[in-house]
């Protein structure tokens, strides 16, 4: 089972042809609440997050984020958290990044963003709680490499995470849960979470869009209820310098 992500996932960004990318910056150059940051955008605040949304708050991670229906429940129902939330893709970080602002939400930014990027946007025990919630999950064998949720990736959320802090995932895959269990017991860096305290983080969120569907197909599925124990971490070669420059 390939359990290294390549390498050329930590690149830098470039400019894009995708139609909503000028539709994408026109919203984030707007007045107003800022619902978007974009590529290079999403890397000014590391460590500074707080000043960023002008207050102290529990930092909230959601990553791939769609069309932000997840973050931005969690946003409206707890308007005393901040909240960021990572898509890759232009046409769905816009709707959510657009929706954010009709509904003036000022604790809430989308990132037009890459996840292997991370290191980049915060700053080591920046982050108090991270959600991924049904990650694709690469189901053939050729592009399994490609899965996001190997040891290495751990070891870097692990690095972003203070002991105590938490991990929240979910997916409908069964062979990808087993590659995550796997993974998660070869980084060593998180443990199970309290029942009731993952009951409780559970019930915090409704269904996603991607669960409903699965749901409908009467997929079981699998959760992850995890908080950052007191393992030492040792992130990928190509993120040590940045995690160290903190
Ligand atoms: C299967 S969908 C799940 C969406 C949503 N969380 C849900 O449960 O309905 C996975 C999402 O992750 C995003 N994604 C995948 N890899 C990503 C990456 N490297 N950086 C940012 N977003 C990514 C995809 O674009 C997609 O929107």
């Amino acid at each position: 089972m390939a359990k290294e992500y390549p390498k050329a996932n930590y690149k830098e960004y470039r400019e894009s042809r995708n139609p909503y990318a000028p539709k994408i910056r026109e919203l984030e150059l707007a007045p107003g609440p800022k619902t978007i940051l974009v590529d290079e955008s999403s890397e000014k605040n590391r460590g500074e997050w707080r000043k960023f949304f002008a207050r102290d708050g529990l930092l909230n991670l959601e990553l791939g984020a769609y069309h932000g229906e997840t973050s931005i429940h969690l946003a409206s129902n707890a308007p005393e958290n901040l909240h960021v939330a990572i898509e890759w893709k232009f046409k769905q970080c816009y709707k959510a990044g657009k929706k954010a602002r009709d509904k003036d939400l000022e604790n809430l930014t989308f990132l037009r963003a890459n996840i292997a990027r991370l290191p980049w946007v915060f700053a080591p025990g920046e982050l108090d709680r991270v959600w991924i919630l049904f990650p694709d999950p690469w189901s053939k064998t050729n592009q399994q490499k490609w899965r996001l949720l190997q040891p290495g990736f751990f070891h870097m959320l692990g690095a972003l995470l203070k002991e105590g802090k938490e991990l929240l995932i979910k997916t409908d895959h069964a062979d990808y849960a087993a590659f995550i269990a796997e993974s998660l017991q070869e980084a060593n860096c998180f443990s199970p979470m309290d029942k009731e305290l993952a009951a409780s983080r559970w019930a915090l969120i409704p269904p996603t869009p991607f669960e409903r569907i699965f749901m409908r197909q009467g997929k079981q599925m699998h959760s992850f209820a995890l908080v950052r124990n007191a393992n030492p971490v040792k992130p990928p070669e190509e993120v040590q310098q940045v995690l160290a420059g903190s």
